[in-house]
């Protein structure tokens, strides 16, 4: 074997008319007017990118994200940013301090990578939070931190921005702060980040951008953390990725007006299963993470054609994501048969 063997991602089929509420997606596709811009690039897709079609994109997403075109480095989605991040740091940091209960390919590919996983304890509230102390203590011991916030699977912010400030200050290491969700959520490190050479913000188009299908991630940091990011992967994106990107970032109404969407049905999803007894955590994200009277609910929604996801927290939980109106209905007509 000249591997490790791993284990695969579970991806799945999803029969007809399931309704997907378990991997945090859009519910909607993106505009025409992407479509179109994508289909043009796709009859160029001979041709390796240019220089001036990826400068295009990462000026979009600087302008959308308030930095220097020089501080975007644009990934093959989140996961690959996280890889990428992960193999740059091996050797300097031999391990990387995550949450207790985080995006589950973070630790696996450092797993993957040989590198070991420290784990902070969290707080269970309405709010989530982690255990500080502990987390600036192994800061100030050295390794990389990958903090995803808001934190996925309890939608919340597991420390404040300007936490996340200090703790770059305090750190030995590098703070990387998974912002997969920041679109939701509207607060981020990223202006920091070129004040702060260790602190890196993480984002993905999967999510409020509607791109989930096309794998497009970035990276803001200090300028030269950047480039080297640029420098290890320099197609990450494809063509039509690329057009998307410029065209969606470039003009962001189509994020604004999924955002305000999720944000409204969060709210009834909310309170509607509160209604019904169930512990619905607070979310600043586009999916809730709910406690149920019953074991595996996520089993039991499946075999209605709901398809939520299992979180490793408690075998009574699950996360579901914000769907649209009619997928979020579907979903609490099926709890409540369900719950009797
Ligand atoms: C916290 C977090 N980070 C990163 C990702 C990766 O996103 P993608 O690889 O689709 O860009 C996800 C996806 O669910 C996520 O929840």
């Amino acid at each position: 074997m000249i591997v490790d063997p791993l284990e695969e991602y579970p991806i799945r089929d999803y029969p007809q008319g399931a309704v997907r509420l378990d991997l945090n997606e859009s519910p909607i596709p993106p505009p025409r007017r992407v479509l179109e811009e994508m289909a043009r690039e796709l009859e160029r897709v001979n041709r390796y990118p240019e220089a001036r079609l990826i400068l295009e994109a990462r000026r979009a997403l600087a302008e959308y994200s308030g930095v220097d075109p020089g501080m975007v480095a644009l990934t093959g989605g989140g996961d690959y940013g996280i890889l990428t991040l992960l193999a740059l740091f091996k050797g300097r940091w031999d391990r990387i301090i995550v949450p207790a209960y985080t995006y589950s390919m973070t630790p696996h590919l450092a797993r993957a990578l040989g590198i070991r996983v420290e784990s902070i304890p969290m707080v269970e509230g309405e709010w989530w939070g982690i255990d500080e102390d502990r987390l600036f203590e192994e800061a100030r011991r050295g390794g990389a931190i990958f903090i995803d916030v808001p934190n996925n699977p309890t939608g919340s912010r597991l420390l404040s921005t300007r936490r996340l400030v200090e703790l770059a200050e305090e750190a030995r290491g590098p703070v990387v702060v998974d912002e997969a969700y920041y679109d939701f959520d509207g607060e981020s490190v990223a202006s920091y980040t070129g004040s702060h050479p260790n602190l890196v913000s993480l984002r993905t188009m999967s999510k409020a951008f509607s791109l989930a299908g096309m794998r497009i991630g970035y990276i803001i940091a200090e300028e030269s953390v950047a480039r080297t990011l640029r420098a290890v992967a320099p197609f990450p994106v494809s063509r039509p990725g690329l057009a998307a990107i410029k065209v969606l970032a470039g003009d962001p109404v189509h994020v604004r007006s999924l955002v305000g969407m999720v944000a409204g049905e969060r709210r009834r999803l909310k309170d509607a299963m509160q209604e019904m007894g169930l512990r619905v955590y607070n979310s600043r994200t586009n999916f809730l993470l709910v406690d149920t009277p019953i074991e595996r609910p996520y089993r039991v929604l499946e075999e209605l054609g709901i398809y939520v996801k299992r979180t490793p927290i408690r075998e009574t939980m699950m996360r579901v994501t914000v769907g649209a109106p009619q997928d979020n209905d579907a979903l609490l007509r099926a709890l409540a048969k369900v719950l009797g």
